[in-house]
């Protein structure tokens, strides 16, 4: 979704979508860690360009930079061993020296990048840092520990639309320099500068078993997959989750890991419902929440393609804006992903009203979460707080979701109530009819 300043924006709907977002954003923190293997890809620069079109949304934009391979890199074309090339172990002096040499390189090169997309960018040493010390008996040398982020002097740059870029050393009081892990930099700062997000460009993604993508992840989620040490994930990624899983645990509200190798993926995960890397938060951020008049547009669009398959019954605007109170919206992180409907019908020679659940919808991109079944047990409920024993739903494509998920019973139109059964001859649907007791 790079954006050439050279042409006119081609892509409308990219734009708008994008806008969407821009309030919830506008003059908050991202911190943008970039996997040193990235930096050396051919989209690298298009990466680059969606990074200023974040700052030109007055996205407030810190970078840092990992720098493993570039480290390795300059290792064997100089026949140094390193003692380590992750940033998470011990760090000697023949590595130190390399681990300069390349992170400062990479720095310089970075300046120079960012300053022909007259982006203004210092880099910044903001980190006050000791040695890591002797961990497990093993003296870190040269490996650092950040003790402090000097969040004034970042603070003042990000209010002047200057982008820090901070490196991963750091400089102890007594001159020396430290290497530090690029994701705990990025992890200390966004706590430190009460960021909205940490956004890790890796070098891969973070795929299930199977080979689908891990979409979100709580923090409980991230933390076991890295205690684990699951030999599917290589230690750049573990150490993402490790340090991504700590900062939402400090309060920062959500950290991205996208692929760095997938074009447009940094605003794609950013600017889009379903985003395409994996997200993990620290709470609970769903949400089920009654409708109100302005979400009319939004559900008739979420529902469109199972209107048109009849999956679910066609409804116009005016249907839809006049049972609006009926009408609940799940939302997961501020965004509609699908809804449901409670109805009740009074009938004058029965105890307690009857109530329907209708509507019922969860996007394609998040199905088989357990969305529906969520939607359903908060019908059940609302309609008991309505004063209802029954609830029915009509249903031609999802009869066995609600069977045998659901714990409806199949049952027939004489179960309806009156002016419901005559519609529902009317409609020539020939729904299943299912029933539910509801226990007070
Ligand atoms: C039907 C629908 C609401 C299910 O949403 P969901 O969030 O994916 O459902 P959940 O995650 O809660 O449940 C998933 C389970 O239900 C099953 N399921 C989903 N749709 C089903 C269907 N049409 N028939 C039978 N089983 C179904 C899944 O196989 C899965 O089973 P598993 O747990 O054994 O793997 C969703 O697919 C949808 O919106 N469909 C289009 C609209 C529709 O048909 N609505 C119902 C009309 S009232």
């Amino acid at each position: 979704m790079s954006i050439d300043p050279a042409k006119p924006v081609q892509r409308f709907e990219d734009l708008r979508g994008i806008l969407r977002y821009v309030p919830q954003f506008r003059q908050r923190v991202f911190v943008i860690n970039i996997d040193g293997a990235v930096m050396k890809l051919p989209g690298f620069a298009a990466l680059l360009q969606d990074v200023a079109v974040l700052q030109s949304l007055n996205i407030e934009v810190v970078l840092v930079f990992g720098a493993r391979c570039q480290i390795q890199d300059l290792a064997n074309s100089r026949g140094v061993t390193l003692s380590n090339d992750d940033g998470m172990g011990r760090t000697d002096a023949a590595t130190m020296n390399v681990a300069i040499e390349a992170i400062t390189r990479q720095a310089s090169e970075l300046m120079a990048d960012l300053t022909a997309l007259e982006l203004p960018v210092v880099i910044s040493s903001a980190l006050a840092v000791h040695p890591a010390g002797v961990i497990d008996g093993v003296d870190q040398e040269f490996t650092g520990r950040i003790e402090r982020v000097d969040v004034e002097s970042l603070q003042t740059l990000l209010k002047a639309d200057i982008l820090p870029i901070v490196m991963p050393l750091g400089y102890d009081g007594r001159g020396v320099t430290l290497r530090l892990n690029s994701d705990a930099v990025a992890m200390e700062l966004a706590v430190a500068l009460n960021a909205a997000k940490i956004i890790f460009v890796s070098e891969s993604g973070l795929f299930t078993e199977a080979g689908g993508r891990i979409a979100q992840l709580s923090v409980a989620g991230a933390r076991d997959i890295f205690k684990k040490r699951d030999p599917r994930h290589d230690v750049n990624m573990l150490s993402k989750l490790r340090y991504g899983a700590m900062a939402c645990q400090e309060g920062v509200p959500r950290v991205h890991i996208v692929d760095g190798t997938q074009d447009e993926a940094l605003l794609a995960e950013l600017f889009s419902n379903e985003g395409v890397g994996t997200m993990i938060h620290a709470d609970d951020y769903q949400q089920i929440r009654k409708a109100s008049p302005s979400d009319v547009g939004t559900l008739l669009s979420m529902m469109e393609q199972s209107m048109d398959d009849a999956a679910l019954v066609p409804r116009s605007r005016e249907q839809l804006q006049s049972k609006i109170a009926d009408f609940f919206v799940l939302e997961l992180d501020g965004n509609p992903i699908g809804c449901v409907a409670v109805h009740c019908f009074e009938e004058p020679d029965k105890s307690s009203p009857l109530a329907e659940l209708a509507c019922l919808f969860v996007r394609r991109s998040h199905k088989n979460k357990g969305h529906a079944q969520k939607l359903v047990t908060f019908a059940e409920e609302t309609a008991r707080q309505k004063g209802c024993h029954r609830l029915f739903a009509l249903s031609t494509q999802a009869f066995r979701f609600f069977e045998e998920k659901a714990g409806f019973a199949v049952s027939d139109p004489q179960a309806l109530p009156p002016a419901r059964r005559e519609q529902y001859e009317r409609s020539g649907r020939n729904s299943k009819v299912l029933v539910k007791d509801l226990k007070a």
